[in-house]
């Protein structure tokens, strides 16, 4: 009986950090459900609860197969109440009425609409729902001040919601490559972020800079960016310095993501490679649009911390965060994109690769194809 019982109860690791996540999943009618639970706590800044069903989901992303009754799940880590009410409703009727409550709703539906401007966050979004704009036309007839980023995001919208291809990713990073080394011969570029982890799309693309010879990529960001802009890619960009300190590293939030390189946000002008062909058969009349906005994140980082920097921005968010807590909980490290802080032995352990920051924590080696937690 034991032994029947335990074939059909699943196991996993408690940190995502543990388990391979692949970007398919055996459990898509789940995971997307608690997906939309986490967006909606998350567009309503609730972190906690965001947290919760993020990880409810990772977990259900990274079993082997299908659930097929709620027994099964005993014994899984960070499976809560709520997220088993979700599961069990879905399994015995098909729908959550919560997760089908949630989608109609206003509020969830006005939260993503206008969070998916550029420059817009959940705070901006719930103060102008507030004064009663719920949808693009109301937010161009009442007109709150917008930022620069705002404006370009408003500007811009409809492409920067058309996901990125993999292609497109390519496509830019030829550029961007050719401009980094103009600038700075023997500088590095490495496609991150979810392009890296193996995803056919993604809602921009990042990319991260280096040299190996410390220091040479000092003062690189700006001129690249002014070539850029010279050369006519940019639409916007906000270029942000470096504010590493290695004294002040210690994240006093090791749950917090933000880093302090060099950095770029950027809208991008891409030119449609079938440009030529559709505007010569087309006349002058409505003839297509040759080029399409594309939100491009560059960042710098001495090759000193390269191997952090990369580990930190292949993400996923969630993997990321659970590596930070495991190193925190469970070994006593404070892990950044910058560095890895051992607070029992006071110093910093040095890593040149993602392996060897994966060997310092006690963590199996887990590939950016199997960080899709
Ligand atoms: N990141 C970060 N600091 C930021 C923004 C992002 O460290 N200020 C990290 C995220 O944690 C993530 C990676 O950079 O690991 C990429 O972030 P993002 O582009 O938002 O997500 P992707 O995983 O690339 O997903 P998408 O395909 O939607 O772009
Ligand atoms: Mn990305
Ligand atoms: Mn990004
Ligand atoms: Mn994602």
């Amino acid at each position: 009986q034991q032994d029947n019982e335990s074939e059909d109860v699943f196991s996993v690791p408690n940190y995502a950090c543990q388990r391979r996540t692949t970007l398919q999943n055996h459990n898509t009618v789940l995971t997307e459900a608690l997906s939309i639970l986490a967006e909606n706590a998350e567009l309503n800044e609730e972190d906690g609860r965001g947290i919760a069903f993020r990880r409810a989901e990772a977990v259900l992303k990274a079993l082997p197969r299908a659930v097929r009754k709620l027994t099964e799940l005993k014994g899984l880590p960070c499976l809560g109440e709520h997220s088993l009410r979700i599961i069990k409703d879905i399994l015995e009727k098909g729908v959550s009425s919560e997760v089908e409550a949630t989608k109609q709703s206003e509020r969830y539906k006005a939260l993503k609409l206008l969070t998916g401007i550029f420059g817009v966050g959940a705070k901006t979004a719930d103060r102008w729902i507030t004064m009663g704009i719920y949808n693009l036309q109301q937010l161009q007839s009442s007109g709150p001040t917008l930022n620069q980023a705002q404006q370009a995001g408003l500007e811009h919208y409809e492409d920067l919601n058309q996901p990125v291809t993999r292609a497109e990713a390519d496509h830019i990073g030829e550029i961007v490559r050719r401009v980094v080394l103009c600038v700075l011969p023997g500088a590095q570029l490495t496609l991150i972020g979810g392009f890296r982890r193996g995803k056919p799309t993604g809602h921009d693309v990042d990319f991260l800079i280096t040299h190996p010879e410390e220091g040479r990529e000092v003062g690189l960001l700006p001129k690249v960016v002014s070539l850029l802009k010279s050369q006519g890619f940019l639409l916007y960009q906000k270029t942000t310095k470096n504010s590493y300190l290695e004294s002040e590293d210690r994240p006093t939030q090791p749950s917090s993501n933000m880093d302090r390189f060099e950095r770029c946000f950027s809208i991008f002008r891409l030119k449609s490679h079938q440009e030529s062909a559709e505007v010569r058969g087309n006349g002058s009349e409505s003839r297509p649009k040759s080029w399409r906005a594309v939100r491009v994140d560059l960042v710098v980082s001495p090759i000193s911390q390269f191997a952090f920097a990369l580990l930190g921005w292949t993400g996923s968010k969630l993997f990321e965060r659970e590596l930070r807590r495991w190193a925190g909980h469970e070994k006593a490290m404070s892990l950044s994109s910058h560095a890895l802080y051992d607070t029992k032995q006071n110093s910093y352990l040095r890593a040149a690769s993602e392996e060897e920051i994966f060997a310092h924590l006690d963590l199996e080696y887990i590939p950016p194809s199997e960080r899709n937690a």
